[in-house]
């Protein structure tokens, strides 16, 4: 049985909403919650937890969603950390203890288009013989280019074998616990787990994700997340 985690605790600074990121509304219910629907809906995902973001305060008050999630939705919520990588640890230790060889799936509560059938796809694929993570990715369709401080470009990188890497994560819970076992500052620089993993030699595999898994970032990221979950929902 796997668990999963959704880190749901960042201020979501670009967006630069009225609130946290997470308890922004989409097409009806808060950013958090499509993932959280999600993942209640695989067989194989027993116990969940979620980051939650600070407790912030508007004109009326204190919002108490961002303190407790509500018991009915039946997820352990637990205040987020600092950094992405710090939320990740804190809602696995809230989880509880488990085996080395389990699985522990983490998804950004950013990615509200999150289907069952990437999350079963990055599942079978972390089961594979001698893989520590498997991880949503689509193939990059841009040309990418390095530039330099004064904007002068510096190299044009082979596409060929480029990926840009999404959320679902799938890990093997050993393999997570000694990656995030590293000091603050390296944990703080980790844009995404599996960089932890690679950097402690570990095997990460991709998983092929449809483009529509897109993290909400902007306000343009709202706006497509809304009409492609409109589409979803008929
Ligand atoms: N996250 C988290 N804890 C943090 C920072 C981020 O749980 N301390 C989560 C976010 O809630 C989000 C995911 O990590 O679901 C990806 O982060 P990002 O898209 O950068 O979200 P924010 O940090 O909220 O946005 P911004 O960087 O614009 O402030
Ligand atoms: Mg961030």
């Amino acid at each position: 049985m796997a668990v999963a985690l959704i880190v749901a605790a960042g201020l979501g600074e670009r967006l630069g909403a009225s609130r946290p990121k997470a308890l922004v509304e989409l097409a009806g219910r808060p950013l958090w919650e499509w993932s959280l629907c999600t993942l209640r809906e695989v067989a194989a995902i027993g116990r969940i937890a979620i980051a939650t973001p600070p407790a912030y305060e508007y004109e009326g008050g204190v919002d108490e969603v961002s303190i407790g999630l509500p018991s009915s939705l039946d997820a352990i919520a637990v205040k987020g950390g600092a950094t992405r990588s710090e939320s990740v640890r804190l809602a696995l230790a809230a989880v509880g203890e488990g085996q080395d060889s389990d699985l522990v799936l983490v998804h950004d509560a950013a990615r509200p288009l999150l289907t069952v059938k990437l999350i079963e796809a990055t599942l079978t694929a972390a089961e594979g013989k001698g893989v520590d993570a498997a991880i949503a990715a689509t193939p990059v369709t841009d040309t990418i280019k390095q530039a330099d401080g004064e904007s002068v470009v510096r190299q044009t990188l082979d596409r060929a074998g480029l990926w840009a890497v999404q959320t679902p994560q799938v890990f093997r819970r050993g393999a997570l616990e000694r990656a995030l076992d590293v000091p603050r500052e390296v944990l703080a620089q980790a844009t995404d787990d599996a960089s932890l993993v690679e950097r402690a030699g570990g095997r990460v595999v991709v998983v092929p994700a449809p483009k529509e898994n897109l993290k909400v970032t902007t306000a343009l990221d709202l706006e497509l997340a809304e009409l492609l979950l409109a589409r979803r929902e008929g």
